[in-house]
């Protein structure tokens, strides 16, 4: 028994509300210390060591951003988490800086502990995965070293990545045009759709096609196409890993027959009739001894890479046109005029688009597609601190803690992109005429645009990615309409920002859409256009 003196002036309930009241203020001044004079300021939590994490998973990726927007005079500040720090890093030349600092904040150590949990991979396969993760020149090469070596150097400049373009350009617009035609033959061309779902699948089972070839998974059995967007939607779940079966049982499933699909099509040498990229990883993953079944998760991984950002980002991209009539006529019109005859055609019934074209002379196109990126991606960069490390000569990084540089902080911040930076507003990625009438680009820092990373972790597939979907776009732009179903302006909604960011954001309620077809010359025109480099 405690026993309390007489001259105690506190009833015992009040004692133990005070000494609870005391504890918490000294766990939360331990938990708010420095380890470093030179650390980033630190932002503790009201609930001591856990609450940052419980925050990020109660409210997913804006937990973070909103403190990153609430602390905007720190260009980079310290989050306690048990045992750790994280370091948020919201402005762009420290983003740069910790880019540059490759060596001591690498990248790497994080692969293998999010492949193992996403794509499910077993412990033999992990071991493979952990050798070698940075080998220097003469060192023996990993099979990450040697898989991303691979993939940037296909998707670079040059002769696969036109070649890879204009075949993905080909299968959609073969989609494109079976998708126009039945929707002619369909009872009710009123009913509306959700323009999301539309370019999901479109996006989807073109992506299947033209990187796995006509035998393809999802093509032998559509069924897997909800898998493939299950498994998407449980990323964050399946990443947390507790006891995923049951936890992330919709992902899970929908995983494991993908991958199930895929191991099958490996079996049979279907690869062999795919892109030449998926041949070479294949090839890859067996040269360093990976089952066919590990093959087929790291594939899988693959498709998902080409699939999601291509598709959310047309989607933006197309609904930000439309709902606009304005931007439409302004899009349209750009595009008619790159469409040319083609020239070894003496009468003149075949028509070219280049895709460089696409780049080079449709700049609110472009710029529309940047500003869609710019607004839909909250992603974070990763690095893994691993030694003690003094960034940019001011702050300490503790090693062992991850380093966030937060894609969605600085793409939100106003001393960046002006004071309409939660608008969309393509015109700020438009070259603006100067006073003098010299043309000359905004002043944004090259690292303040996020959506591809950068540094190390610069998407390899970015110039792809464009090809592909400006290619898409304009298709989709010329050959049809796309109207509000009751008439008048259509709604563009919010991004769902409460999840956690693997891609560019969904909307947070769905797009319900008409989409007819176009009939003006252009229209028709584009249903025999030759894609062109
Ligand atoms: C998709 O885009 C986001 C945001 O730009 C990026 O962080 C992420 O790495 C991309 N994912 C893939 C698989 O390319």
């Amino acid at each position: 028994m405690v026993s309390f003196p007489e001259v105690w002036p506190l009833s015992p309930i009040a004692t133990w509300l005070a000494i609870i009241a005391i504890t918490y203020v000294l766990m939360y001044q331990y938990s708010a210390r420095k380890l470093d004079a030179k650390e980033p300021v630190v932002v503790s939590s009201a609930v001591p060591f856990i609450g940052h994490l419980l925050g990020m998973a109660l409210h997913g990726g804006k937990y973070t951003k909103n403190l990153g927007i609430r602390n905007r005079n720190l260009p980079v500040f310290t989050l306690p988490v048990p045992g750790s720090r994280i370091y948020v890093v919201t402005e762009p030349s420290l983003a740069a800086a910790v880019q540059r600092a490759s060596k001591a904040l690498s990248f790497t150590p994080i692969i293998p502990e999010v492949t193992e949990r996403v794509l499910g991979l077993d412990k033999a396969t992990m071991e493979i995965t952990r050798k070698n993760l940075d080998p220097g020149p003469g060192d023996e090469r990993g099979f990450l070293a040697d898989i991303q070596d691979m993939v940037y150097a296909y998707f670079g400049p040059g002769n696969y990545l036109n070649e890879i373009s204009l075949n993905a350009a080909r299968e959609l617009k073969s989609e494109v045009v079976a998708i126009a035609v039945s929707q002619e033959a369909r009872c009710n061309p009123d009913l509306p759709i959700d323009l999301l779902a539309w370019v999901r699948h479109l996006v989807t089972i073109s992506t299947a096609k033209y990187f796995y070839g006509p035998q393809n998974p999802i093509s032998l059995d559509p069924k897997l196409e909800e898998c493939f967007w299950d498994f998407d939607h449980g990323l964050g779940k399946l990443l947390m890993n507790l006891c995923p079966s049951v936890t992330a049982s919709k992902a899970y499933k929908g995983r494991e027959l993908l991958v199930k699909a895929l191991e099958k099509y490996l079996e049979n040498g279907h690869h062999k009739t795919g892109s030449k990229i998926v041949q070479k990883r294949v090839e890859v993953a067996l040269q360093h001894g990976w089952t066919l079944r590990a093959t087929a998760r790291s594939e899988l991984s693959f498709l998902f890479a080409g699939i999601v950002n291509a598709t959310t980002s047309t989607f933006w991209i197309l609904l930000q046109i439309f709902a606009d009539p304005r931007l439409r006529s302004t899009v349209r019109e750009e595009i008619i005029q790159i469409i040319t005859p083609d020239e070894k055609d003496p009468h003149c019934e075949n028509y070219q688009l280049s895709i460089t074209n696409l780049k080079d002379r449709c700049p609110v196109l472009v710029a529309v597609y940047r500003e869609c990126l710019r607004l839909g991606s909250d992603t974070y960069s990763m690095r893994m601190v691993r030694e003690n490390t003094i960034l940019a000569d001011r702050y300490f990084l503790k090693k062992g803690a991850v380093v966030q540089i937060a894609g969605g902080v600085i793409h939100a911040d106003r001393s960046i992109w002006g004071e309409n930076v939660e608008e969309f507003d393509p015109s700020r990625f438009l070259e603006h005429k100067q006073q003098s009438g010299n043309t000359k680009p905004n002043q944004i820092h090259p690292a303040a645009f996020r959506a591809f990373g950068g540094g190390k972790t610069l998407c390899p597939g970015r110039h792809f990615a464009m090809n592909e979907i400006l290619s898409l776009v304009s298709l989709v732009v010329l050959m049809f309409d796309i109207e509000a179903p009751g008439g008048g302006k259509i709604n563009v909604p919010r991004k769902n920002d409460g999840v956690l960011p693997v891609h560019i954001l969904e909307p947070i309620s769905p797009v319900e859409v008409l989409i007819s077809r176009r009939r003006d010359k252009y229209a028709e025109i584009c249903s025999n256009v030759q894609f062109s480099m």
